[in-house]
């Protein structure tokens, strides 16, 4: 199992209360020590790319840790710590070390009374672990969450030289952003929202108030003066930037990390600022070539494992209409129906990637063939966009989607203009 949730609320719990604090970062090592059985989530991989120094121990060995010698220790769900490891962690600790609890947050029998700082429980499942942070020392007073790119995945903005000519090329019908001109134009969203900005070529579509995501954008132009950019990364903008004053959005664009554990949840993330007459969008569901599929960037056309998006929500949520779209360079998932109440994407979320990681491993034909594509030209797109337009914000939107099915069942509008 990948315990993609676990990671991620290891990430948030040391980005709110390890990484903030200056005297633990570089040019100082952190010194970490995971307190895991075996079965449980590799935390140690959350760590590289920051100065640290991390070492995982089983319960019984935590007692060989020399005393006041760590930053932090983390106690993974795997293990139900006895008092005894809990006083051993505790003695393991710096004066102000931070202690990272994932699944049980009761210190009994603790005698240094450490401050909790946080008490979290996890979005998503299975577990819905319960996170808690102890901090030893002073309580730690308005410190800022960190929001650096430390601990982020790369972004794989550059690719190898000399890949081979036959990988290099797209297909499609229509340009990817002629489509989205289409969508502005017809859709005419009041608020739209992107995850992964770059030179700000798609975000410039917009006329409306716009919101772009992006850690490392490269902007050619400057953006117009109703679009605000967050320099997060996706995950920390949802998981640890204040989104109490985002709008509902009416049309969205994911066109971040290439990989599907973070497509998903970006699209479970839009979701929840979604209503039943959004339009969601994500980008690159059609590698052209076996290569551009790959996880680890290999290619300048590059879709990473987005197509894997299509049968996980075909499967898990039958209730939206999910329109794979033949753009040009690498086709684009049309999304209708949001619903941000829906948790099921949430409960299985561990699950779900697990399975999309280590079982889908090869690009099936019809991803490459596009067997299930939609024509961006066909007549039918317009006619869509315009239902979506007008009966957004009516009080039920469900005949307009039960509309939009028969619509799109129709072979004949299917065909291009
Ligand atoms: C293909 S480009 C976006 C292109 C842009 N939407 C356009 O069409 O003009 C992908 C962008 O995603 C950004 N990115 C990578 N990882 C990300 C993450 N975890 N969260 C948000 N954006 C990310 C990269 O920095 C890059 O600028």
């Amino acid at each position: 199992m990948n315990y993609i949730s676990s990671l991620d609320n290891l990430r948030v719990a040391l980005k709110r209360h390890v990484l903030n604090q200056s005297h633990l970062t570089s040019p100082h090592v952190l010194q970490v020590v995971i307190i895991g059985s075996g079965s449980g989530p590799d935390y140690a991989q959350v760590l590289t790319g920051i100065s640290a120094e991390a070492r995982t121990v089983t319960p019984n060995e935590v007692s060989s840790i020399a005393s006041h010698s760590m930053d932090v220790v983390v106690i993974g769900p795997d293990v139900d710590p006895s008092a005894a490891q809990i006083i051993a962690a505790e003695n393991a600790l710096s004066s102000d070390g931070v202690l990272i609890v994932a699944g049980s947050a009761t210190l009994q029998g603790s005698p240094a009374q450490p401050h909790v700082t946080d008490v979290w429980e996890s979005p998503f499942g299975a577990s819905f672990e319960t996170i808690t942070s102890f901090r030893f020392g002073t309580a730690m007073a308005g410190c800022p969450t960190d929001l650096t790119l430390a601990l982020a995945t790369p972004v794989q903005n550059s690719f190898p030289p000399d890949v081979p000519e036959e990988v290099e090329h797209g297909a499609g019908t229509l340009d990817c952003y002629e489509f989205l001109v289409d969508l502005h134009k017809y859709v005419e969203p009041r608020f739209y929202t992107e995850i992964g900005v770059e030179y700000g070529a798609s975000l410039k579509l917009a006329q409306c108030a716009a919101l772009g995501i992006d850690p490392a954008p490269q902007l050619s132009v400057p953006i117009a003066p109703q679009h605000s950019i967050s320099y997060t990364t996706s995950d920390d903008y949802f998981r640890l930037a204040d989104t109490s004053t985002m709008k509902a959005i009416d049309l969205c664009y994911i066109d971040g990390m290439h990989q599907i554990e973070f497509a998903l949840k970006d699209f479970m993330n839009m979701e929840r600022f979604c209503h039943a007459g959004s339009v969601v969008i994500v980008d690159d569901i059609y590698p052209a070539h076996p290569l551009q599929g790959e996880r680890i960037r290999q290619s300048r056309y590059w879709t990473g494992d987005i197509w894997k998006i299509i049968p996980i929500l075909q499967l898990h949520r039958p209730d939206l209409i999910v329109m794979p779209v033949d753009t040009d360079p690498t086709g684009s998932l049309m999304v209708l129906g949001l619903d941000p109440n829906n948790n099921v994407l949430w409960d299985h979320f561990d699950s779900i990637i697990d399975h999309a990681i280590n079982t889908m491993t090869e690009v099936p034909e019809s991803i490459i063939e596009r067997s299930e594509k939609f024509d961006p030209r066909a007549r039918l797109m317009k006619k869509v966009f315009k239902l979506i337009r007008k009966h957004r914000g009516k009080p039920s939107m469900s005949n307009a989607l039960i509309d939009i099915r028969t619509l799109i069942n129709n072979p004949r509008l299917r065909k291009a203009r």
